[in-house]
């Protein structure tokens, strides 16, 4: 087997459920937005978007993921934007990933989200929604399997993507 990758909105739930998964497969679970921060100097990714800017982001992004190239038989998170963060897809397509696209639906991601504040690009839940809208069809395209978490609890898509692979 190779590498997993989630894909998919903010709220979708790839990390939760990419942990899940990678406990029970025993791999190693890493979060593309940790890694980001962990190269960075910054404490929060708030404080990366406001200070730096969303390209400066981006470029870090791009870093974490040079990061795993070497890796094998891991389970990566992504941030939701990555699938706009071209070189870095590209770089994890190379290593011949399985990508996993957790979709929600809008009004979910928003249940899920309300309230929570560590998102830059979901404070303002207007642009949040045309953002949802406008990255489909890259989440679609990307993807190898979709897996909808609307209905399903963590351990559920869990499970649910062990079947599948
Ligand atoms: C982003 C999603 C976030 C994080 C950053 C930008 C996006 O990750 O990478 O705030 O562009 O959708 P999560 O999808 O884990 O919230």
């Amino acid at each position: 087997m190779v590498n997993l990758v989630f894909i998919g909105f903010m709220g979708a739930g790839k990390s939760a459920v990419g942990q899940a998964v990678a406990r029970q497969l025993a791999w190693k679970f890493y979060d593309t937005d940790l890694l980001t921060l962990k190269l960075s100097n910054f404490k929060t990714i708030n404080d990366i978007f406001d200070e730096k800017g969303e390209n400066f982001f981006r470029q870090l992004e791009y870093q974490a993921v040079e990061c795993l190239k070497n890796e094998q038989n891991i389970v990566i998170s992504t941030g939701g934007g990555i699938v706009s963060n071209e070189t870095a897809i590209e770089l994890l397509k190379l290593s011949n990933a399985c990508f996993i696209y957790l979709e929600a639906s809008f009004e979910e991601i928003l249940k899920r989200l309300r309230g929570n504040t560590s998102r830059p690009l979901f404070r303002d839940i207007e642009k949040a929604k045309m953002l949802y809208q406008s990255r489909l069809e890259r989440y679609h395209r990307y993807a190898d399997i979709v897996v909808n978490t609307d209905q399903y609890t963590t351990s559920e898509a869990a499970e649910k993507i062990i079947q599948l692979l």
